[in-house]
């Protein structure tokens, strides 16, 4: 447009000086018989169509550039909305690797503020890729965002160097306060146009409630396979030991009459009784787990009350939290497991009549206690055996893995006492199983 706006500008005035000169010796000396086409009379009527002509084609190129003008500014208003209000995080660096501008959601994405990057290579604004992916491992093995690393393969550089796109790339950066969070980025190179030098646009996007949804949908796949799992054990494996449990107390009945074999018979028959209690205990445990909305205390004491029906020996479930902590999935799952753990002990080995479980809270810490009236034991002496146990040493692996702990003491006057703690804000941990 305003290229043609130069051409006119040589174009109008010699347009207009040769009307100007047709006029003059055509049209005025019949209008205006008196005046000379020479003179003071030519000069003034040169003049005023002069400035008609000049008046009218810059009242029309002003129009024009005023428009294109505010063309633009609306154009670079709507570009700027764009890149302000956006939900994606977009980082802009140039050739030198160096961030020319970063929006307000890069800036929540990154906790980082716009002054404190703009021109700095700051090694913070966006880091290494905690995890390799297959995605990762394209592009770079080290799967570096940060234009500052100096390492050879960063993605910045590599996009530069070869003009290309590296397409949605899921990662996890840390933040400005260290910590991981999970993004997906695609790196674009915006080549220069004469005005602009070539950039690269970085585009972060936030995707935690995406894999938070993920694990949602993963954890409950999980409790579906387990109650899938249960009910096949139920359906399958306890019928066939009842099954084989009914034919051996037939067998028992016939032999009793000449006495033969019975006492390899009742082995057996133990034998099987034991597996029938095994399964129906697996079945149980594998139906036992926490529903992910339901409130830990809800679900300890309704486990509290299967586990009494299920195994005839009493448990008496005390809940002294006034308000009810919601503990996070991830520590509700090992809390769960290790009081599973816990009462699978007390069933297995306590010889117990009586259990009793209490949840309090005592200064800032939730404290759960598991007692039961049983034989009891020594720690140190079980461990001394030798032979492989597994249950406690999980159960303290558990605790640790929560940022709590576990101790095992004697139960006055008889007994075993087990006693979690679990802190308000226990150490975030991913790794459930
Ligand atoms: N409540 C309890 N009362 C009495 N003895 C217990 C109790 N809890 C644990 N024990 C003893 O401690 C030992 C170790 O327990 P642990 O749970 O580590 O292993 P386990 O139950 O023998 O096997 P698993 O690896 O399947 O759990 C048990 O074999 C038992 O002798
Ligand atoms: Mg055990």
């Amino acid at each position: 447009m305003y290229r043609h706006l130069r051409w006119l500008t040589i174009v109008v005035p010699v347009v207009g000086a040769a009307i100007f000169e047709i006029l003059r010796f055509t049209v005025v000396p019949v209008l205006f018989p008196g005046l000379s086409s020479d003179g003071w009379g030519g000069s003034a009527i040169l003049l005023l169509f002069v400035l008609a002509g000049g008046a009218i084609f810059s009242q029309g190129v002003f129009k024009i550039i005023d428009n294109q003008h505010h063309e633009i500014i609306r154009e670079r208003q709507k570009l700027q909305s764009a890149f302000t209000y956006t939900s994606d995080g977009i980082i802009m660096i140039d050739r030198n690797l160096k961030i020319l501008s970063i929006n307000p959601a890069a800036e929540k994405i990154t906790g980082w503020k716009a002054d404190e990057t703009i021109g700095k290579l700051t090694c913070s604004v966006i880091n290494k890729c905690k995890f390799e992916t297959e995605a990762t491992k394209k592009y770079c093995s080290e799967a570096c965002l940060n234009p500052e690393c100096g390492h050879s393969q960063c993605w910045g550089r590599l996009v530069f160097e070869k003009q290309c796109s590296i397409p949605y790339v899921e990662m996890c950066i840390s933040d400005r306060e260290g910590c991981s969070k999970p993004v997906a980025v695609s790196y674009s190179y915006i080549p220069g146009d004469g005005y602009n030098e070539p950039q690269v646009e970085i585009i972060l996007r936030d995707i935690t409630e995406r894999k938070k949804l993920e694990k949602a949908m993963h954890d409950m796949a999980v409790l579906e396979e387990r109650y899938r799992l249960a009910r096949e054990m139920h359906d399958g494996l306890a019928q066939t030991l009842c099954f084989l449990n009914l034919k051996c107390k037939t067998i028992e009945n016939k032999l009793s009459k000449t006495g033969e074999l019975l006492s390899e018979i009742s082995e057996v028959k133990s034998v099987i009784q034991e597996a029938l209690e095994e399964v129906r205990f697996n079945i149980f445990d594998l139906k036992a787990n926490p529903q992910l909305q339901q409130s830990f205390s809800l679900w300890l004491k309704d486990y509290g009350c299967k586990f009494a029906d299920n195994f005839r020996i009493p448990v008496e479930v005390i809940i002294n939290v006034k308000d009810e902590w919601e503990l996070p999935t991830a520590v509700k799952i090992h809390v769960t497991r290790i009081v599973q753990e816990a009462l699978t002990n007390v069933r297995k080995h306590a010889q117990a009549t009586k259990v009793r479980i209490e949840l309090t809270e005592k200064s800032g810490e939730m404290v759960l206690v598991i007692s039961d009236n049983g034989i009891g034991f020594v720690k140190e002496k079980v461990e001394k055996i030798g032979k492989k146990h597994f249950g406690l040493s999980i159960m303290e692996e558990r605790a640790g893995l929560i940022g709590g702990s576990l101790t095992i003491l004697p139960n006055e006057p008889a007994g075993t006492t087990i006693c979690l703690t679990i802190p308000r804000t226990g150490k975030r941990t991913e790794n459930v199983s």
